[in-house]
């Protein structure tokens, strides 16, 4: 499967959002990752609607959103309707995961379901048929620069076996303290849509940075 990069603007300069996305295009990165932190379901608050919107009009990249929100059922039209290419949601959130894949399907854009650190692999399988990718949290979700969880390889293993066994062809995206030398652990696994926030966003050749994890 083709690796991609997805850049996490939790990292970037929000005060020159423009040129920040910018940059980003300039150096062939193929998707911008939105994370929305509501204080309840994690303990940070980011950015919602209106921001998002506001990147809509300025980008044609992927907007590749991270909801980490305690009820994002109640939220999936408003975030496809404000420009959203990708809905990830989390499998411990209070929504019915069934209803809201469907949800961001009835849309016409592409569904994935977020498990955190402690949520086994299993706990997804019965929703595979119906994903478009799953994301496995390689930290803790609420914060950037957080140190990867190397726990979570097996665990990248054992799902790609059961996407594999189950003949399907769904990403497997991973988000948290990736850079150079983890994207290599994690693609060895199965993972090939790779977060980075911190890594990318300091990176002094952003182009070179992002070419090192999808190649390495
Ligand atoms: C954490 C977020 C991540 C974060 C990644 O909850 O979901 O997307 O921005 O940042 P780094 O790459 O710095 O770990
Ligand atoms: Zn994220």
């Amino acid at each position: 499967m083709k690796n991609y990069v997805s850049a996490s603007i939790l990292s970037a300069d929000l005060l020159n959002l423009e040129s920040e996305i910018k940059k980003l295009e300039e150096n062939s990165i193929d998707m911008v990752h939105f994370d929305v932190m509501d204080g309840v379901f994690v303990d940070n608050i980011t950015y919602g609607l209106p921001f998002l919107k506001g990147i809509r009009q300025i980008t044609d990249m992927c907007l590749d959103v991270h909801l980490m929100i305690i009820n994002p059922l109640k939220y999936i039209d408003n975030f496809a309707d404000f420009g959203a290419d990708i809905i990830t949601f989390h499998l411990e959130s209070e929504s019915d995961v069934k209803q809201t894949i469907d949800a961001i399907h009835k849309k016409g854009i592409k569904a994935a379901v977020a498990i955190k650190p402690n949520t086994p692999a299993e706990a997804v399988y019965e929703y595979l048929p119906y994903l478009d990718m799953v994301l496995v949290m390689t930290v803790e979700p609420g914060f950037g620069g957080q140190k990867f969880i190397s726990s979570t390889v097996e665990k990248i293993e054992k799902l790609k076996a059961k996407i594999s066994e189950l003949g399907l062809a769904i990403d497997i995206q991973v988000d948290g303290g990736i850079d150079d030398k983890t994207s290599v652990t994690v693609k060895k696994a199965g993972a090939n849509v790779l977060v980075s926030g911190s890594y990318l966003f300091r990176a002094d050749d952003m182009k070179k940075s992002a070419e090192l994890m999808r190649e390495a």
